[in-house]
């Protein structure tokens, strides 16, 4: 889905799209998207519709990458096991591209196709707006570079950087399927929170953990940069407790919905469980 609505070469500036899909069809987890569809079954949200709404939100996060990894902030080489867009291309491509992905995920939650009712495109492309602007994404990664020169973090502002930077657009992929599905979302919200505060714990446990060849992306560079990250401030051992109560949380927020939200069930433990 995601590969059919990308653009390809219907436009002149063919540079731009080719980063657009280097960015977003490299071997992502693709986890976001999966949230959306798997909270949209909850509510028999058809499959075609679940998919699109995943497929804008995976091109803000690939966008979110692309810009993460810029000199500028994180100074990648390597994302997904291969060069980060900006050494595959150059920066000024790799800006270009985060743009365009970001403004393409609007173009494709405003069709259509996307739910035949313009009210549930209007909610689906506002939450979208505000998980990935200034109270969401953005705000949490102006924080985190901020916290790179202020002396140790708090753990609350560590928690609010976070749920900003991580936990944002993990609510949007859980809210979208209620939202979809005409449904209360409070549930999933309550799920969402608790995954996307164990997710963030999870990469920074395997930058300290991991290696390069197994994550597909630099590691050990948290400390290296003055990040402030849970297990700077908990110890691994902790944090790793912390992000396995949190699934335990996670889990049971959605006891409401029974055997059906096994598959979820299943997500969150695959969160702190990953190798990568
Ligand atoms: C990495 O996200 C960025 C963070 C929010 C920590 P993912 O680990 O989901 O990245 P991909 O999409 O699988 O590459
Ligand atoms: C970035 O967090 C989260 C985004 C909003 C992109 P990180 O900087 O820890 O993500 P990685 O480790 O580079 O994937
Ligand atoms: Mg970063
Ligand atoms: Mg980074
Ligand atoms: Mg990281």
């Amino acid at each position: 889905m995601l590969d059919r609505l990308l653009p390809v070469d219907a436009f002149p500036a063919r540079r731009v799209t080719e980063a657009m899909r280097y960015a977003a069809l490299g071997q992502g987890k693709r986890l976001r998207p999966f949230l959306v569809v798997e909270s949209a079954a909850l509510f028999g949200v058809p499959r075609a519709q679940a998919l699109r709404t995943g497929a804008a939100l995976e091109c803000v996060h690939c966008y979110s990458l692309v810009h993460d990894d810029l000199p500028a902030m994180d100074d990648d080489d390597l994302r997904r096991g291969k060069p980060t867009a900006h050494k595959a291309f150059d920066e000024a491509t790799a800006i270009l591209a985060g743009d365009a992905l970001l403004t393409h995920a609007f173009e494709i939650l405003a069709d259509e196709a996307t739910h035949p009712d313009a009210a549930v495109r209007v909610a689906l492309i506002s939450k979208l707006a505000r998980a990935a602007g200034v109270a969401g994404m953005v705000g949490g990664q102006m924080l985190d570079i901020e916290a790179e020169t202020a002396n140790a973090a708090e753990l609350a502002h560590i928690g609010l950087i976070q749920s900003l930077k991580t936990g944002a657009l993990f609510r949007y992929a859980c809210e979208a399927g209620a939202i979809l599905g005409g449904a209360d979302p409070a549930p999933l919200i309550r799920y969402a929170q608790k995954i996307g505060l164990a997710f963030q714990i999870a990469d920074d446990i395997l930058d300290v953990e991991s290696t390069p060849e197994a994550l597909g992306k630099a590691t050990q560079k948290d400390k290296a940069m003055g990040k402030a990250t849970f297990v700077d401030l908990l110890g691994m051992d902790e944090a790793k407790r912390r992000a396995a109560a949190l699934v335990d949380e996670a889990v049971e927020s959605l006891s409401v919905y029974g055997e059906k939200a096994r598959v979820l069930d299943e997500a969150a433990r695959f969160i702190v469980e990953r190798r990568k």
